[in-house]
């Protein structure tokens, strides 16, 4: 779909929200300068992507309903920033990561999303399962970050910080569990956060940035909670999704500006893991550190103090240990 043809979508369903009486086909063929027949056209492709439009004679279209889904042409109107020059998606995908990687090895530009209110075949991270289900936001962003291959170990922390403060900005408030884990006050999971990309070299060629956040429902209620829950009502995936696009704009072009160090005490301040004993493990499960979370350095580090001193973590799977 092209970015005209889904603006005069977004126009045509503002009119039919603005007049839930129903309105003309003609009144809005002259809004548009367009024909009816081409009014037509576009409410049978609104009626594709999920809405239901009555069509009667004498009162026009009315909008019956409009799909649980974060579609591009809802969530480019909420949008502050113009970082995202490409939304794709919306309803159902296997995986939003692959769409976006899918995207990027065809050279898509930085600022490409692909989002889902449902995967069926969502990804975690060390290979883990991510439950997709109905009524999620499931979004992939493509970066092109200029900076070398190393400097971009941070990325999931400076996501994570982003996808905080899209959120805060909708009255939910997180926690971040070291390196890319959104958590409620009570250490039950929101939102987790997955990185995947191709570097050559030195340079980093692409990275897809996943972010998936439980809206409506979480697959277990003990260790997950939902953004619906949180708030008390419930809030549009559209919204969702551009609070959360938002976020992560702004704290991906902080971060180019100005690298990781001037978030390093708003993670720390953020930081569920702050003074908890933990255990990290590397991919193949081996023990890096076994000690108390005390910090975060100024290139995005878990600091664990161990009895043998403080170990500095570049990357590894954080589990908390029973105090
Ligand atoms: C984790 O906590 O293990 C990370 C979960 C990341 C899931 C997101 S949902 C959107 C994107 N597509 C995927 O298949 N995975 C990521």
């Amino acid at each position: 779909m092209t970015k005209r043809s889904d603006d005069r979508r977004v126009v045509i369903l503002q009119a039919l929200r603005d007049n839930p009486g129903g309105v003309s086909g003609e009144l809005l063929a002259t809004e548009l300068g367009v024909s009816r027949v081409a009014v037509r056209k576009h409410v049978e492709a609104l009626r594709e992507l999920g809405y239901e439009v009555d069509a009667r004679a004498g009162e026009g279209y009315t909008l019956v309903s409009s799909p649980d889904a974060p579609l591009p042409l809802e969530v480019r109107p909420l949008l502050r920033d113009d970082f995202f020059v490409r939304i794709e998606g919306g309803r159902v995908t296997g995986s939003t990561n692959d769409d976006a990687r899918t995207l990027a090895l065809d050279g898509a530009p930085e600022g490409t999303v692909v989002l889902a209110a449902e995967q069926t075949t969502g990804r975690g991270r060390l290979g883990r399962e991510w439950s997709s289900p109905p009524g999620g936001v499931y979004a992939s962003v493509l970066l092109r970050p200029r900076v070398e291959t190393p400097e971009a170990i941070v990325l999931p922390l400076v996501v994570g910080l982003g996808v905080a403060h899209g959120l805060d900005t909708l009255g939910v408030q997180t926690l971040l569990k070291w390196p890319n884990d959104l958590l409620c006050v009570d250490g039950r999971k929101v939102a987790g956060v997955l990185l995947e990309g191709l570097s050559e070299g030195w340079l980093i060629s692409w990275i897809v940035a996943g972010v998936g956040i439980n809206v409506r429902s979480t697959p277990d209620r003990l260790r997950f909670a939902s953004v619906d829950e949180l708030f008390g009502r419930r809030v549009p995936l559209a919204q969702v999704a551009a609070a959360v696009l938002d976020g992560i704009a702004g704290a991906y072009r902080r971060w180019q500006s100005d690298g990781f160090a001037p978030f390093a005490a708003e993670y720390e301040g953020r930081s569920y893991l702050a003074g908890r004993p933990v255990r990290v493990s590397d991919a193949a499960g081996r023990v890096l550190a076994q000690g108390e979370v005390v910090g975060i350095d100024a290139v995005g580090r878990l600091l664990v103090a161990t009895e043998a001193g403080t170990v500095p973590i570049v990357a590894g799977d954080v589990t908390l240990r029973e105090e």
